[in-house]
């Protein structure tokens, strides 16, 4: 099984997306079948590798959605054991049209697993933000790396960050 690794900090600008997708090329140029999950609305770590635009309906939303089927939406990138899961301007929604959806915390786990047995690793792309696509990136993962710049303000985003199941126990 896949060993799912969330790139989060909600701090903007600290790496996030140059560090999921240098990784994963690594780890794909390493031969260890690697799938790099662009979970923000942003969709840097899609253009990133070379996608400017996913197609209408296929990208990351419409998964968590449960709209398509995540295997559909996979796209093959120019390394041989790198795939991406593209991200668009429309996941920004889903922070909104989810808040009464039960279970909502889930969804991204349960996308990804029908998947997960066919990567070594899976990287997840994470916004600038202790929402819910971030809360669901965590609970979707094995284990989280957090970019972070040395400097003070930083380290109070880290205790946000690091406590964010006890501030939202609704969750
Ligand atoms: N290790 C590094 N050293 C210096 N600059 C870096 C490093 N990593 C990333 N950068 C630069 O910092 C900027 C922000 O990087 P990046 O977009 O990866 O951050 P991010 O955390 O994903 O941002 P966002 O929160 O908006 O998603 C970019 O211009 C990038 O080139
Ligand atoms: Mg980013």
């Amino acid at each position: 099984m896949g060993k799912v690794i969330a790139i989060a900090n909600q701090k903007g600008g600290v790496g996030k997306t140059t560090s999921a997708v240098n990784l994963s090329a690594c780890l794909a140029a390493a031969e260890k079948q690697t799938l790099l999950v662009d979970f923000d609305p942003q969709a840097n770590s899609t253009s990133g590798l070379g996608i400017p635009q996913p197609k209408q309906g296929m990208h990351i939303y419409y998964s968590l959605l449960a709209l398509r089927p995540i295997d559909e939406i996979v796209l093959p990138t120019a390394l041989k054991f790198l795939k991406l899961v593209p991200s668009a301007r429309d996941l920004i929604g889903a922070e909104v049209e989810l808040i009464e959806v039960q279970g909502r915390e889930y969804l991204l786990k349960r996308a990804l697993n029908p998947i997960r047995h066919l990567y070594e690793f899976i990287l997840i792309d994470c916004p600038p933000s202790l929402g819910l696509l971030t809360v669901n990136a965590l609970v979707a993962s094995d284990s989280v790396l957090i970019p972070l710049q040395c400097e003070y303000y930083a380290l109070e985003g880290i205790s946000s960050l690091l406590v964010l199941p006890v501030i939202s126990p609704s969750w």
